[in-house]
């Protein structure tokens, strides 16, 4: 059976959250997304009245909150200073909002910390998110960086959420791309693939051919 760790990282979009919990399913191994710890911060920083790019403002905000994310019998528990935000943190306004409260450094210090210690109490753990085979886990077992055309990112974000109309599609797509450009230009632990990850297109792959070779990865990689 399979130990270490497996990150997954790459833009919004991909695919990247029902790959990872079915490969961690597949693998018998604890799931971790950060991102959704980054968006709990966000609902913090909405909820302090604190305005997003006040970076000094939003350090502390975070800094005195207490995030919690896990999954208890295959629901994704999220929760800040007690409270349930599993479904504020996918709305609109966490989303605009999140790559701004991502981008200050004393936050990701304070939630990488987090994360590495959630990451230390599972003897097989999958993690996503954009930072993590460069900045989290530089040491684990397989890296996988997963990207798709841009296009077909927004198609199927629009239909995730339902959304047919061809102006809406626009937009989303739109804020996709606004969204990675943020993360990737970012000083500090910017989107990009570790120089030692596996790349996986799945501009033409379904879900399942993507979780059948990552799959195949973690299993040939201990
Ligand atoms: O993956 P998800 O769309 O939930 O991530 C939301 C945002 O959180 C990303 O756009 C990015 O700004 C931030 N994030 C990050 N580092 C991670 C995971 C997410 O900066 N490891």
């Amino acid at each position: 059976r399979f130990r270490g760790q497996v990150t997954l990282d790459g833009p919004s979009g991909t695919g990247k959250s029902s790959v990872a919990r079915a490969v961690a399913a597949r693998l018998g191994a604890a799931y971790l997304d950060t991102g959704a710890m980054y968006r709990a911060a966000t609902v913090a920083v909405i909820d302090a009245g604190v305005d997003p790019d006040d970076a000094d403002a939003v350090a502390r905000v975070v800094a005195g909150a207490r995030i919690e994310v896990g999954t208890a019998a295959g629901v994704e528990q999220v929760e800040v200073d007690g409270a349930d935000v599993a479904e504020r943190i996918r709305g609109a306004e966490v989303t605009r909002n999140v790559s701004a409260v991502s981008a200050v450094p004393a936050v990701r210090r304070q939630l990488v910390d987090q994360q590495r210690a959630l990451v230390a109490s599972a003897d097989a753990v999958v993690v996503e998110g954009r930072d993590i085979g460069t900045v989290v886990l530089p040491d684990a077992t397989l890296k996988v960086y997963l990207t798709a055309a841009p296009e077909v990112r927004a198609q199927r974000r629009a239909g995730q959420l339902g959304i047919g109309d061809p102006a809406e599609v626009a937009a989303l797509a739109a804020d996709l791309r606004r969204r990675d450009e943020y993360d990737s230009s970012r000083a500090d632990s910017p989107l990009r693939p570790a120089a030692d990850a596996v790349v996986v297109d799945s501009t033409d792959l379904d879900r399942e051919a993507v979780v059948d070779r990552v799959v195949d990865l973690a299993l040939s990689s201990v």
